[in-house]
């Protein structure tokens, strides 16, 4: 490969100068950066009744948006797989295939806590499979914590990944990646089996886990949780009382169009921007208004 003498190039402008046709991996913000949020901030606001807030995350210009926004967590979740992958569910999506989204969100949030997502049949095997792929989460990616599915049966995936240091998020209640086992996406913890999941909460805790995230369950069941554990609970379809909540972004902003989950609030019409501007881009093109003087060198 030939190198470009950039400095000799009486028409080559600095990186300053030129705007950036591809974005930029600083934040856009003039603000100075704020304190990176870490598990034990997390453990604070729970203590003072403060809540926190996590969105899922994909990449690099979404990472900068909900960090300016001081949005605390960015889950890198699995769900890449069907958002940003298009498949049908969780569980396709390999290691490989989510290694590189998590290291764009952890080099563009400078104040939010990244965490990484286990992939299916990436750490259920053993204790020593979950140690060594959160540590290429954390080495590769740069993730500050990682989430596992499960709650009594990967106790033992805990316990490594905690002594290892690496702190874990511990999802229980409905679990995606066992949405074959589980019968479909339903709400867990009903009835008796609401003893299971309480349960579930106090081992992940005891084992290590520096907070639980717990989805599709009842909101009374989630509160008992929340006031039981001395960890944060993260809520997603679990009521209001829970110490954070999640949503998957494009969900929140519409840009996911179809039948929402019950649980989910739509907070901007985000698809039907795009169609909207992407079809007035297309119109420009087809009838010349596009580019204009002021785009032409
Ligand atoms: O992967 C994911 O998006 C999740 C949700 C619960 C937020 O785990």
């Amino acid at each position: 490969m030939t190198s470009r003498p950039v400095a000799s190039n009486p028409a080559a402008r600095t990186a300053a100068e030129e705007p950036s046709r591809y974005g930029s991996a600083a934040t856009s913000s003039t603000h100075p950066p704020a304190r990176r949020i870490r598990t034990h901030h997390l453990r604070e606001m729970k203590e003072r009744g403060e809540k926190f807030t996590m969105l899922t995350t994909y990449d690099t210009s979404t990472a900068q948006v909900f960090d300016e926004a001081g949005i605390d967590v960015l889950l890198v979740g699995d769900s890449a797989s069907g958002v940003v992958y298009g498949h049908p569910n969780s569980i396709p999506i390999t290691v490989d295939e989510l290694l590189p989204l998590a290291r764009a969100v952890a080099r563009s949030a400078t104040r939010a806590l990244v965490m990484g997502d286990l992939p299916f049949g990436s750490y259920q095997a053993s204790p020593e499979q979950a140690y060594a792929t959160a540590t290429r989460f954390m080495k590769e990616a740069g993730v500050a914590a990682v989430k596992l599915e499960g709650g009594a049966e990967v106790l033992p995936q805990i316990q490594r990944l905690t002594r290892g240091g690496i702190p874990v998020c511990a999802h229980i209640g409905f679990t995606p990646q066992h949405e074959h086992a589980l019968g479909g996406y339903r709400v867990q913890g009903r009835g008796d089996m609401a003893a299971r999941v309480l349960a579930d909460a106090h081992a992940v805790q005891d084992a290590g886990a520096f907070a639980v995230l717990m989805e599709m369950i009842p909101a009374d069941l989630a509160e008992q949780v929340t006031r039981d554990l001395s960890i944060p609970t993260i809520g997603i379809g679990a009521g209001s009382h829970t110490d954070a909540q999640v949503l998957v972004w494009q969900d929140a902003f519409g840009l996911n169009t179809g039948r929402l989950p019950r649980f989910v609030r739509q907070y901007a019409d985000i698809h039907g921007l795009l169609l909207n501007a992407a079809r007035r881009y297309a119109d420009d093109v087809k009838t010349g208004a596009f580019p204009g003087p002021e785009n032409t060198f």
